[in-house]
């Protein structure tokens, strides 16, 4: 049975930040110590780049950099120096700032130009990384997402295709109203974590937000659709987000 949701109202961006980075460092301190390491998928769009920040310091926060491994839940198709690119976002605000060997970030190669490749390659890197035996699903300690005005996460829009994938880790997801196709870890991953941490600042997002934490579970709000099977779900939300 899915965990309920946890969730906590904040009333400032910066007291949101610095929960959900004390909640980085519990998810970290944990995972290096029952298993040697701590694998984290970064979220994308604007709002992480502020946790990212209480994380890279000065000085970086206090854990094990050198055993933390970073994913991305999803990318835009875009060169990674584009001002839209989620790696390059997480790159400036964290990965270029702490001490974090390089071999231990696995971005979306999105250079390639056919979404639906780079997203069967991220797919076989995640694979290869967690050693999975086929049809295994690997379990990320700590996930992170945000949530658009329209229920959005991760690259999982309203109706689009990839919300209904059951077996594919990573898929290039086409989003009409963008016109643009989208790399994104599909809900059967995202779900297997062991901790989803939403942080979903805006008071434009409440009314989405209500909907969603009242458990509609259509495929009009993606994000009410993260439901780990086993794992916590923590909502991190500003009194605006919150209707408050
Ligand atoms: C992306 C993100 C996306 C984001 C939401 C919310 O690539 O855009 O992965 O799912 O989390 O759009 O973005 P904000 O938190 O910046 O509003």
């Amino acid at each position: 049975m899915p965990a309920l949701p946890e969730i906590r109202v904040f009333a400032t961006a910066a007291e949101l930040f610095r929960a959900a980075a004390d909640e980085f460092i519990r998810a970290a301190d944990a995972a290096v110590e029952e298993r040697g390491r701590f694998c984290v998928v970064l979220s994308g769009g604007s709002t992480p780049r502020g946790l990212y920040s209480v994380l890279a310091g000065p000085p970086p926060v206090p854990i094990a950099w050198d055993k933390v491994y970073f994913f991305l839940g999803d990318e835009r198709n875009v060169p990674l120096d584009h001002a839209d690119s989620n790696y390059r976002m997480a790159f400036e605000s964290l990965l270029s700032k702490a001490p974090i060997p390089r071999e231990n970030v696995f971005r979306v190669h999105t250079e390639g130009g056919d979404p639906r490749e780079e997203a069967t390659a991220y797919e076989q890197t995640i694979k290869h990384f967690f050693r999975l035996e086929p049809g295994q699903l690997p379990s990320f300690d700590l996930v992170l997402l945000g949530m658009g005005p329209d229920g959005h996460t991760a690259s999982l829009f309203p109706q689009s295709a990839a919300l209904g994938e059951t077996q594919h880790l990573v898929m290039a997801n086409w989003v009409e109203k963008l016109e643009t196709y989208r790399i994104t870890m599909t809900l059967p991953l995202i779900n297997q974590a062991r901790c989803v941490m939403f942080l979903v600042s805006g008071q434009e997002k409440a009314p989405v937000l209500r909907q969603v934490l009242q458990g509609d579970r259509s495929e009009s709000l993606p994000a009410a659709l993260v439901r780990p099977v086993q794992g916590r779900l923590l909502w991190l939300l500003d009194q605006g987000a919150a209707g408050d």
